[in-house]
């Protein structure tokens, strides 16, 4: 378990909750760790019986962290992150998961919306996966079911343009299943998994499974998109990319071909 991953059960409800508001809730390998453990353990635990995710502090995630990123790729590998693992994790969970978006969400924090089963947001929260920004490309499986949820038009406009939406542009284009006051959405969204955890778990389980949660092409995308990724972390497109945002410039892509 890691320190900046919490985990709290209360009738039939896991809520884990990302802890690292120094660092914009930026996610660690060991946080990726955390997270897998918490939904592994949630899944075989028949007192659970719905997760929700959330942040703490007014971001809900700056993605991956950019510096613990590359640094763990190298060391690891040939062998599979956590980071990797995370989008399969996504993918295997029976139970239902939802999502508490209560800040701006970068890269992974919109992504993994995707693969969970009914997203809120605050009003405050926005939305941006800047990969290409960053010399990288959309990870897990996004690349197929952002498209598919939301259009391929506008699943570029986030994808490739790396656009920021708000909150009420991710309602319209069917990324949330709503959006709250700030002060309202966990408790709104707690209660309506204590609902959940109180219907039929067998029923609840195979309806998860119908809507696709476990369709073998979103396996299949998540292994290209790992090892496309993986060359990506190497590349020098990228080692611009992360030098520029820890030195707080804009990166210069000017010279590369
Ligand atoms: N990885 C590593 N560190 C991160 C981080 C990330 N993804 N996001 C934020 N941090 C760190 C900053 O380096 C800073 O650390 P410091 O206090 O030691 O200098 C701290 O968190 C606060 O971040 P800061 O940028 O000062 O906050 P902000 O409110 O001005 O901006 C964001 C918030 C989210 C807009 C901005 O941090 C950001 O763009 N982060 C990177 C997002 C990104 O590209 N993620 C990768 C997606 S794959």
């Amino acid at each position: 378990m890691s320190e900046h991953v919490l985990v709290a059960d209360s009738d039939g409800v896991r809520l884990i909750t990302i802890s690292r508001p120094e660092k914009k809730n930026a996610l660690t390998q060991a946080m990726y760790g955390a997270l897998i453990e918490a939904l592994e353990q949630g899944d075989a635990d028949p007192r659970v019986r719905v997760f929700v995710i959330t942040s703490q502090g007014t971001i809900f995630t700056s993605g991956n962290d950019l510096s613990d990123f590359a640094a763990a790729t190298a060391r690891a590998e040939g062998i599979q992150s956590p980071a990797e693992r995370f989008p399969f994790t996504l993918t295997e969970t029976k139970k239902p998961i939802l999502v508490a978006v209560n800040g701006p969400a970068v890269g992974v924090g919109v992504t993994m919306l995707l693969q969970c089963d009914l997203a809120y947001a605050s009003e405050a929260a926005t939305f941006r996966t800047p990969f290409v920004d960053l010399g990288l490309v959309p990870e897990g499986a996004s690349s197929l079911l952002m498209p598919a949820a939301l259009g391929r038009a506008r699943a570029n406009t986030l994808l490739l343009l790396g656009e920021a939406w708000t909150a009420k542009q991710a309602l319209e284009a069917g990324l949330l299943a709503g959006v709250l006051p700030p002060s309202e959405l966990l408790e709104s969204v707690i209660s309506r998994a204590r609902v959940l955890a109180t219907k039929a778990p067998g029923a609840v389980r195979a309806t998860k499974a119908l809507l696709g949660a476990d369709n073998p092409n979103v396996l299949d995308r998540i292994r290209r998109a790992n090892a496309v990724f993986t060359e990506r972390i190497a590349s020098p497109e990228f080692a611009e990319a992360a030098a520029a945002f820890m030195t707080r410039r804009t990166p210069d892509f000017s010279n590369f071909s």
